[in-house]
């Protein structure tokens, strides 16, 4: 049976580093069947969490943005894949504050079960997305029914391009196709 896969590409840069290893896992995972969908935060209008815990009632935010929406589609998603350039040796803001946003699947009976994480830097050693990936992982945390369930980081890419011809592309491949 195939799987509603949810890629969200955190980078303002529109077919950068992290974007193009985003749409290799979307590439890949569609072509095992899976009914996928990619939404890029660039371009969205994403206020940030005002802390006022309504979603914990209501199970809804009460700003109405491309947030409100995308936290919607993150519920009804089985699969969920995050994208980030690494900003110092952490996630984009603009991913961060998505998950945020996310504050309603809290009290939710949300559907996503495996989180994937994509990271593309500048360096390139191993260690450079770990903090990033531990603040995903926290986040997964929150989710009882959920794990995380791979990663790849695309290290020494710095402008947009540079990650043409990278393997990290083949391996978000590979994982895409491993959502079965
Ligand atoms: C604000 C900012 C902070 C960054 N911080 C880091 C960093 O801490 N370590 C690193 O290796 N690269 C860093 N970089 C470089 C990006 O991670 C790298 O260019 C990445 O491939 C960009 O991905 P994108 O094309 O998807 O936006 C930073 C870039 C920016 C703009």
């Amino acid at each position: 049976m195939s799987k509603r896969v949810l890629v969200i590409s955190s980078s303002p840069r529109i077919g950068g580093n992290s974007d193009k290893l985003a749409d290799a896992f979307a590439k890949g995972a569609l072509e095992v069947g899976n009914d996928v969908e990619k939404i890029n935060l660039a371009g969205k209008r994403i206020e940030f969490c005002k802390g006022c815990f309504a979603c914990q009632t209501s199970q809804r935010c009460v700003i109405r943005d491309d947030a409100d929406l995308i936290e919607q589609k993150m519920s009804d998603a089985d699969v969920l894949v995050f994208a980030t350039p690494i900003y110092y040796f952490e996630m984009s803001g603009q991913l961060k504050t998505m998950l945020d946003r996310g504050n309603p699947l809290y009290t939710k009976n949300y559907k996503f079960r495996e989180i994937y994480f994509l990271s593309t830097a500048a360096e390139d050693d191993e260690s450079v997305p770990k903090r990033a990936e531990n603040g995903v992982q926290g986040w997964i945390e929150c989710f009882p029914n959920a794990h995380f369930a791979g990663s790849v980081f695309a290290g020494g890419v710095v402008n947009k391009g540079d990650i043409i011809g990278h393997i990290a592309l083949t391996k978000a491949f590979e994982l895409g196709k491993s959502v079965i």
